[in-house]
């Protein structure tokens, strides 16, 4: 019997400093009152200087293992959802895998906006379905306020940084991720775009002037296909998994705005009290809102063992989806730190890797330096 993808462990991070309405109202023509009333956003984390999507991502990682008590050398497989990666390449999780020390995993980014955790987790179950592996990270991180236009009211209001990470593991026991739902409409590409820097429109001095380096979006439109797409999605993915919203204990929704999550409770007679929210406290963290919110209800007690729960997901691409997956307990009973020491420990082993790496070099040329002469 193929294995079921159990949800074993999860963990967040996000930066200290807080960037509340008010502020933002000293930036921009805005109001703390307009931004509640019109999106339940009152503040959002924004990442210091040094802190990237990749140092997000990796923390959340570290906290995620620890609470699944896993190892990160027995991990196989590292997916990271974002918008805001590292670099165009390498890959973030590439990046992440390095500094957790993760010496067996494969590791790749994954863009699908803020339905990316969606489909991370979709992949890595699968892949946990299909038994090429057994223990799989998958985070979602951003650090969207570095493609924000903060003179833009349109846009600069709504999003947030943070990372979110869970383990998933391989189980004989039905439990874990579900089903899901991935949906995409390329013809919805326009409505939520971050134009330039890609091979289609390259950075250049032109766009940067223009500001086609940053986020823009058609808010309306894209507040009117999310509405639509979060019941469709999470009804289809309940039935796929052989269940009725009777049996669902908790929605985990995309924290992108109050309303479309009112909206979308109200069309499925779901009561708002079990819609997992805290989009007034960090905004639109993107890839990143789904783990966050699901690691903050498991800290408040929200969430038990055998409980049925919804991550539900839109975003640009357009894109959308949703996962039904029951609460699974960590298999291990001990928690595992991972202090200081450890970190330390996998940055030494980096540092080798490269030097090695550039003695394997000068040691190639010189031997074909010395060929040549012979
Ligand atoms: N402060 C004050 N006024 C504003 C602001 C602001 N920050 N932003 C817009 N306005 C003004 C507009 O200019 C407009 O004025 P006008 O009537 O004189 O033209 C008025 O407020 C209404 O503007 P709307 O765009 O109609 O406002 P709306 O109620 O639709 O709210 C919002 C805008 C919050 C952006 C909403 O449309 C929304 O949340 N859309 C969904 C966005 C979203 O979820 N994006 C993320 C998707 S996930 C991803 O992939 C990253």
């Amino acid at each position: 019997m193929s294995p079921y993808a159990h949800i074993t462990g999860w963990g967040m991070a996000v930066p200290e400093r807080v960037l509340t309405n008010h502020e933002l109202a000293t930036m921009v023509d805005t109001s703390d009152e307009w931004i509640r009333t019109r999106t339940g956003i009152c503040e959002r984390r924004i990442a210091s200087e040094d802190q990237t999507t990749a140092s997000l991502a990796t923390e959340a990682a570290l906290r995620a293992l620890a609470v699944a008590g896993l190892n990160p050398a027995d991990v196989e497989l590292i997916i990271v959802s974002t918008s805001s990666p590292e670099h165009t390449f390498p890959a973030t999780a590439c990046i992440v895998q390095d500094r957790i020390g993760a010496t067996k995993a494969g590791a790749f980014d994954l863009l699908a906006a803020c339905t990316g955790f969606i489909y991370a987790l979709n992949m890595a179950a699968q892949s946990i379905r299909s038994g090429s592996v057994k223990n799989a990270l998958v985070i979602g991180a951003e650090t969207l306020s570095r493609l924000v236009n903060w003179q833009d009211r349109n846009t600069c209001i709504l999003f947030g940084d943070g990372a979110g990470a869970f383990v998933l593991q391989a189980g004989e026991e039905r439990s874990g991720v579900l089903s899901s739902v991935l949906r995409s409409d390329g013809s919805g590409s326009d409505l939520l775009t971050l134009p330039a820097g890609g091979s289609a429109l390259p950075a250049s001095l032109e766009t940067v002037r223009d500001g086609l380096h940053y986020i823009h979006m058609n808010g309306r439109e894209v507040f009117r296909f999310a509405t639509r797409v979060m019941t469709q999605a999470t009804l289809e993915a309940v039935a796929r998994a052989n269940l009725s919203m009777d049996d669902i204990q908790l929605i985990i929704p995309h924290q992108a705005n109050q309303r479309i999550i009112e909206m979308a409770a109200r069309s499925l007679n779901f009561p708002m009290e079990r819609c997992v929210m805290n989009l007034d406290r960090y905004g639109n963290t993107s890839t990143a809102s789904i783990p966050i919110a699901t690691c903050e209800a498991a800290q408040q007690g929200r969430l038990h063992p055998g409980d049925k729960v919804v991550f539900v997901g839109f975003g640009s691409g357009l894109t959308w989806g949703a996962v039904v997956a029951e609460w699974s307990a960590p298999f291990s009973a001990q928690r595992r730190e991972y202090p200081t020491r450890y970190r330390l420990y996998a940055r030494v082993r980096s540092a080798l890797l490269r030097l090695l790496r550039r003695l394997d070099t000068l040691i190639d040329a010189l031997v074909w330096d010395r060929r040549q002469r012979d």
